[in-house]
């Protein structure tokens, strides 16, 4: 009896040891395959090369008289697309969260592209409450939406509470993200079957499987993997819309833009941005895709799908055991449903 006692201890102990040596292997591929296929592919030099199959028409339509919807439009790739949208003729509401930042943007884009029907929402995208009182407001006005860009978010390095108690990154990128659209949805289905939501979400998410510790409440919190986190939610979340509101009339993309220089990037990843300095992409680069979904007739595009640099492209790395993961968005949304 006593003799087989520590045999069992180290039949596990090692068992135990194989689990975290394989996690941290699989961890280990995700970053190098995503940071060499990031390095080729989400830079400038990455766009140049896939501009080369771009079509111009496809940005050469008109979209007067369209409602389109942007979050987090004062800057980077938001400002970008609220630009390109307002350019081609779109009545663009520009959701930012700072009344004074917000203005300074609309006021540029009105001037640059010579369209007036260009206004300010102010909401806070970290706030449940503040989005369903400018959803409500916003509905007042009793307009189609055609379009929903989902562009506002963050990467908060270190573990922040918001007033309504979520951590930050989580409270933006997805809580604000899911609320918003769903909020937004009697408005988009008034313009159906043209409607659209487009999100976006990051490349990054390529380096994490959708996991139910939405707020990373297990383990030592690193702001950067709980974005990545954020993003794969995104994309599961896009393909559960379209599943969920197909007959609506509605289609649901996520998009990422490649690495942008912009605000954010230069704020939440200085080092990166740094080592890139001259080859990253512009927001308008950034925001390219995000234009052409918008613009596209919805014949050609798959409601769900995830895209890159105006064209579809796959949700998950060879071999990065992200698949199966995705299973767990029903227990995710209904996660979400009991913050609304
Ligand atoms: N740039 C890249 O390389 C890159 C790569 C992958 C994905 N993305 C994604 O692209 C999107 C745009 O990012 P960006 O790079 O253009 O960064 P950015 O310049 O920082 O723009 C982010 C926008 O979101 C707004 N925002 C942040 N928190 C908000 C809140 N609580 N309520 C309302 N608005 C809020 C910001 O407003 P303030 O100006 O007031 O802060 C800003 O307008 C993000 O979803 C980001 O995750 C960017």
């Amino acid at each position: 009896m006593q003799s087989s006692a520590p045999k069992a201890t180290l039949r596990i102990h090692i068992r135990i040891s194989l689990q975290s040596l394989a996690m941290f292997l699989l961890k280990a591929w995700r970053s190098t395959a995503f940071g060499a296929y990031g390095y080729l592919n989400f830079t400038k030099s990455g766009f140049l090369e896939h501009s080369k199959n771009f079509n111009p028409e496809d940005m050469a339509r008109r979209i007067d008289g369209k409602n389109c919807v942007v979050t987090g439009a004062n800057s980077g790739i938001g400002y970008a697309t609220a630009h390109g949208l307002a350019s081609r003729g779109a009545t663009v509401y520009m959701v930012c969260r700072n009344k004074g930042r917000g203005e300074d943007a609309v006021s540029k884009i009105q001037s640059s592209t010579n369209n007036q029907n260009v206004h300010l929402e102010v909401c806070d995208l970290s706030s449940v409450h503040d989005i369903k009182s400018f959803t409500s407001r916003f509905k007042e006005k009793d307009i189609p939406v055609h379009v929903l860009v989902n562009n506002a978010g963050v990467l908060e390095n270190t573990r922040v509470t918001t007033s309504e108690g979520y951590e930050m990154n989580f409270a933006v990128n997805v809580l604000g993200t899911y609320s918003m659209t769903e909020l937004m949805l009697p408005l988009l289905e008034k313009s159906q079957p043209d409607a659209r939501v487009i999100t976006v979400a990051s490349g990054g998410m390529y380096t994490a499987p959708l996991t139910t510790d939405l707020q990373f409440t297990s383990g030592e919190f690193s702001g950067v993997e709980q974005y990545a986190r954020n993003k794969r939610v995104q994309v599961a979340l896009t393909e559960k819309w379209a599943e969920k509101y197909g007959d609506k009339g509605i289609g649901f993309y996520v998009m990422h833009p490649g690495w942008a220089a912009t605000p954010g990037v230069a704020t939440s990843l200085p080092s990166f941005s740094k080592s890139l300095e001259g080859k990253l992409r512009t927001s308008e680069e950034g925001a390219d895709t995000v234009i052409w979904l918008a613009l596209q007739p919805k014949e050609k595009l798959v409601s769900g799908g995830f895209y890159f640099d105006r064209a579809e492209v796959p949700k998950h790395l060879p071999l990065g055991a992200t698949k199966s993961s995705h299973a767990a968005i029903d227990s995710i949304v209904d996660t979400l449903n009991s913050f609304m």
